[in-house]
């Protein structure tokens, strides 16, 4: 596949850029900290389809099971021409809505945005073959900076799925959500799914799982650190921590040094003391409520249009619209 059918905002400099900088900013803090988005090499987009495919791990097979029921309705209410997507990964579970938009007649492109080039590239080629008479076109781009690169048009659908609105700090979903808005035309339309508050006996293996799928995932991070510049984690000398939080209600993903260790970053000229037992936080995953995520959505300028959810209530995917 040739890359006209990918624009790149996030060339390999842009990127390597920001990875300086937040790398800086997050391990010379205290308590450290890095952003969820450096998982994602080719690696880590791997690895979280493979956290997809877990026993344990709850969200992708109960949002796919909402979408198979709800799909028709997203395209009768919508009658979308154009459905983005945002942090599209393989785009698989997009597929229920791209048949049922097909199958509406009204949709006419496809626009999947993410910042793992390779996950966007196969899911690019794959859609292309097996939507022929749409127009797919990828974007390599953060959905915190970029967003002002789609596509103009009318009558266009955001879906932003997998409840990866959950991963954004709640300050950066305040303003990520009123950015969203601001890209879209009064009566444009936003997917949201999210996954909900539940029983830790449920969440806490979800990103704990007995393979070690999700241990690899969040190691992956001290992997890219390693590659791209330069350092020299141990990245096994540090486990993979999983934690509910139910004052924020949300799940902490750390890292835990097993040792007292040092860590030098060359291309930031770091040298870094990691004492036995000491956190660096790599993720959270917020777990919503339906009031505290409808009220999110109205103070950003969205109708919350329809809100559905799975029998047990695991999960929800949210139909709003530009107002
Ligand atoms: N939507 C898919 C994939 C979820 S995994 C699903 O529901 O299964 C999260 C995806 O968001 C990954 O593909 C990752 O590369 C992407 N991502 C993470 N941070 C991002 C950011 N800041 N901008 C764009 N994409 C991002
Ligand atoms: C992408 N995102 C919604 C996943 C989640 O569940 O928060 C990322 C993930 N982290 C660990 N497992 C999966």
């Amino acid at each position: 596949m040739g890359e006209h059918v990918l624009d790149v905002y996030l060339d390999e400099d842009h990127a390597a850029r920001e990875l300086r900088a937040d790398v800086r900013a997050g391990l010379t803090a205290d308590p450290r900290w890095t952003p969820p988005k450096w998982f994602y090499d080719a690696r880590g987009s791997e690895l979280f389809e493979e956290i997809t495919r877990l026993p344990e791990y709850y969200p992708t097979r109960t949002e796919s099971a909402i979408l198979a029921e709800r799909a028709g309705a997203v395209a009768r209410l919508t009658e979308a021409k154009t459905l983005i997507e945002l942090g599209s990964g393989s785009s698989e579970k997009t597929r229920l809505l791209l048949d049922a938009l097909v199958g509406h007649g009204t949709l006419g492109a496809f626009v999947p945005l993410d910042v793992s080039a390779s996950a966007l590239r196969a899911a690019v080629t794959a859609l292309t073959g097996a939507y022929p008479g749409l127009s797919v076109r990828g974007v390599v781009g953060d959905m915190t900076e970029h967003l002002r690169h789609l596509p103009d048009g009318d009558n266009r659908l955001i879906a932003f799925l997998g409840g990866t609105i959950g991963n954004l700090i709640p300050a950066e979903r305040t303003v990520f959500l009123s950015s969203l808005r601001s890209v879209l035309h009064e009566g444009e339309w936003l997917l949201l799914g999210a996954d909900l508050v539940k029983d830790p006996a449920v969440l806490v293996p979800a990103y704990d799982d007995a393979a070690g799928v999700t241990a690899a995932f969040n190691r992956n991070v001290l992997y890219v650190i390693n590659r791209e510049l330069g350092a020299d984690f141990d990245p096994l000398a540090f486990q993979h921590v999983a934690r509910w939080n139910p004052d924020h209600e949300w799940i902490e993903m750390r890292l835990r040094s097993i040792r007292d260790q040092r860590v030098g970053i060359p291309a930031l000229d770091l040298d870094l003391a990691f004492a036995a037992g000491e956190e660096l936080r790599t993720e959270i995953s917020a777990k919503f409520r339906r009031d505290g995520l409808t009220g999110e959505l109205d103070a950003a300028g969205f109708a919350v249009r329809q809100w559905w959810t799975d029998p047990r209530g695991w999960f929800s995917v949210t139909l709003a619209q530009a107002r």
